[in-house]
């Protein structure tokens, strides 16, 4: 059992995340932003923790922090608001949650990023390249912190029930990905903590996502 903080908890990712976590026994608080949100995220069983990523600072979240083994970041502007707001959430926020957990001593972080080829060889909006610009800058940020990172590239997220099955590595072809499933890679990479700095790029695939996993662990033999 682990203590389990989650940023971005209320979010669609964030739900599958907090339901699986709380009914395998992991304590889980969850962070949200709207009051209306804390009934829901209660029923799942884990602890709602009010807070915004954009009035907090880091030493205010190091307090929310303090206590927990993991965190996971899977907030994000979702596109609403614009460039500003997804520099606000996506890259400030990272960074304000990447600071707090070094003050709060939380050293593994598990981060919902981007696949790089979302995109690709269509005409993008301006917010669309930032968005990229600002999820690559986020796992610099990460990836060079000290802490115990996975930085996960989901492709392009769909909302068909997770089939637990999937392709994973550090660099695979560019598909699809149910969120219930990338809650369940995240619910294992809590679960799997030789699997440590790395990225992972994830789509849906053949293989279980336990098998995916081990194959990532050093000194892994295919
Ligand atoms: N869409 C795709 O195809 C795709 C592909 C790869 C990766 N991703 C990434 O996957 C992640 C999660 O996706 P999702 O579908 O679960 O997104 P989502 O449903 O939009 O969830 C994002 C969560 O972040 C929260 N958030 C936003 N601003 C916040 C703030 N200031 N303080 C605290 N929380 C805040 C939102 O809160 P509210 O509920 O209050 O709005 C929401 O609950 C995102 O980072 C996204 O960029 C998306």
């Amino acid at each position: 059992m682990s203590h389990v903080f989650v940023i971005g908890a209320a979010g669609q990712i964030g739900h599958h995340l907090v339901a699986q976590l709380a009914a395998r026994g992991h304590r889980v608080r969850a962070l949200h932003r709207q009051p209306g949100q804390a009934t829901a995220l209660a029923a799942t069983g884990a602890t709602p923790v009010s807070g915004d990523l954009e009035q907090l600072d880091a030493t205010g979240l190091a307090e929310a922090l303090r206590g927990s083994e993991v965190l996971v970041f899977t907030a994000g502007a979702g596109g609403k608001g614009g460039a500003e707001r997804t520099r606000a959430i996506d890259g400030r926020g990272l960074e304000l949650a990447v600071a707090a957990a070094r003050q709060a001593g939380v050293h593994r972080f598990l981060l919902v990023s981007a696949f790089p080829e979302a995109g690709r060889g269509k005409h993008l909006s301006d917010t669309f390249e930032v968005y990229m610009e600002v999820k690559k800058a986020a796992d610099v940020c990460l990836a060079q912190s000290g802490l115990d990172w996975v930085i996960l590239r989901p492709g392009t997220l769909v909302d068909t029930p997770g089939t637990g099955r999937v392709s994973a590595g550090p660099a695979i072809a560019y598909g699809q990905i149910p969120r219930e499933d990338v809650a369940t890679t995240l619910v294992a990479l809590v679960e799997r903590p030789q699997v440590r700095r790395v990225i992972i790029e994830l789509t849906a695939g053949p293989h279980a996502i336990a098998e995916a996993l081990a194959y990532l662990e050093p000194g892994a033999v295919g």
